[in-house]
């Protein structure tokens, strides 16, 4: 049997974060851990003991995510590992217990995470709540749809001026589409704008389009140079396009694509309603291609049910089971102006990992239905539920964490 409990010093830390140092890197140096505890405190990654071993541990950013017309308190569950010694021995399950009755007492209704393997989650109540995907973009099928008139300006920026610049961009997205999680100021100067070991190896490049007076829009992005026979093979990765409004957005992905010498654009984690898929006179050239993003995980399914917004006027009763938080289980009203328990019979019946899924309005009742998900009761319920939780745009987490 192992004990699971928060890391109480940056030595402990470290040795828990070299769970998942196991499979992804190496044993963190002393600047690597200075740095990552200025954005997972100590206190938020948890260490399975095997008497004074520390064999995994499991860490949760303290989040703010926009969840359907709103924002909640997150755990941003990551650096999952378990030492190869002790695999397959219940030490994860430990650690998804321990980590989830913590969230719960901190007061974070959701967790929600970027899964490594699709299989292991679910048994823990997370759902996958969020698709994204890849482009590969030749640059000769870079025109527009219609003329765009471009009414901003572009200029390169410091990652210093970055940090003041980029912000207010990013609330705005977090404002318009759920999925979104804030970022300190920690967060932008250490991940977003200036990883050492990144910037030396192919430095980043920051741009900011403004337009009426202000920054309305950012990108990041890396050249990759290549010659083909003497013409470019140029990859030009865009890490991040962001625009605070639709012209914002088209100006800064028309400035993306505009860029002289390269072969194709990539970008990653592009969400299936991304605004390329409109602008682009071919979007079929994108090359889309589609993968799991953000699995969402009710924490506390009445807080997580009554802090999101609903599109419909209807209600309906669902039954909850949860094996890993019994607090869940139960008969929820879910209604425009929340959830509140009940004992009438319900209408619908499912596991918290299939309530995960819909959470953030992507994911309908009817699909997880088709998948044998959800259990309809009532006539009729699967559609209310639909009609509820459904929610356009749909969820975009743009990093990985
Ligand atoms: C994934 C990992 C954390 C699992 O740890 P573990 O201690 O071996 O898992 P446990 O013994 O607690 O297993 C708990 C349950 O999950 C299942 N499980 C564990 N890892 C699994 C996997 N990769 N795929 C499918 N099922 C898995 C177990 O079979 C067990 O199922 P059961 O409760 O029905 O018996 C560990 O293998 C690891 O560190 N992998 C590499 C790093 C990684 O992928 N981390 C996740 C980052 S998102």
């Amino acid at each position: 049997m192992f004990t699971v409990r928060p890391a109480e010093s940056v030595e402990e830390f470290g040795r828990a974060l070299y769970g998942i140092g196991q499979y992804f890197g190496g044993p963190p140096t002393e600047e690597q851990l200075g740095r990552f505890t200025k954005v997972l405190p100590v206190e938020r990654m948890h260490a399975a003991f095997e008497s004074e071993q520390i064999v995994g541990g499991a860490g949760a950013f303290p989040f703010r995510l926009s969840v359907p017309g709103g924002e909640l308190p997150c755990a941003g569950v990551t650096v999952v590992g378990v030492y190869p010694t002790h695999r397959r021995r219940g030490v994860l399950r430990q650690l998804m217990d321990a980590q989830l009755r913590d969230a719960h007492e901190r007061g974070e209704p959701i967790a929600a995470l970027w899964a490594s393997e699709e299989t292991i989650y679910g048994r823990f109540g997370y759902g996958l709540a969020a698709w994204c995907g890849e482009v590969k973009l030749a640059r000769e099928w870079g025109a527009f749809a219609q003329p765009l008139e471009r009414r901003g300006r572009v200029r390169l920026v410091e990652p210093d001026a970055a940090a003041e610049l980029f912000p207010p961009v990013w609330e705005a997205l977090m404002g318009g589409r759920p999925g979104v999680f804030r970022r300190s100021p920690d967060w932008w100067q250490l991940r977003t704008l200036r990883r050492p070991d990144e910037q030396a190896a192919n430095p980043k490049r920051f741009a900011a389009l403004e337009l009426g007076g202000s920054v309305q829009a950012f990108a990041v992005y890396r050249q990759h140079p290549a010659w083909d026979e003497g013409s470019t093979a140029a990859r030009l990765e865009v890490l991040e396009a962001v625009g605070a409004s639709p012209q914002a957005t088209a100006e800064i992905w028309r400035y993306l694509l505009d860029i002289d010498w390269y072969a194709t654009l990539e970008a990653q984690l592009l969400p299936p309603d991304h605004p390329l898929f409109t602008l682009l006179a071919t979007p079929r050239r994108l090359r889309f291609r589609l993968g799991d993003s953000l699995w969402v995980r009710l924490v506390d399914v009445g807080a997580a049910l009554s802090g999101r917004a609903y599109a419909g006027s209807d209600e309906v009763v669902i039954e909850v089971r949860d094996a890993v938080c019994p607090w869940n289980e139960g008969r929820w009203r879910v209604a425009p102006e929340g959830a509140v328990r009940v004992e009438v019979e319900a209408e619908l019946a499912l596991d918290v990992s299939a309530l995960g899924a819909a959470y953030l309005g992507s994911v309908s009742f009817a699909q997880l239905r088709s998948g044998l998900r959800v259990e309809e009761r009532a006539a009729g319920a699967l559609e209310r539920a639909d009609a509820l939780f459904g929610w356009r745009p749909l969820p975009w987490c743009p990093e990985i964490f």
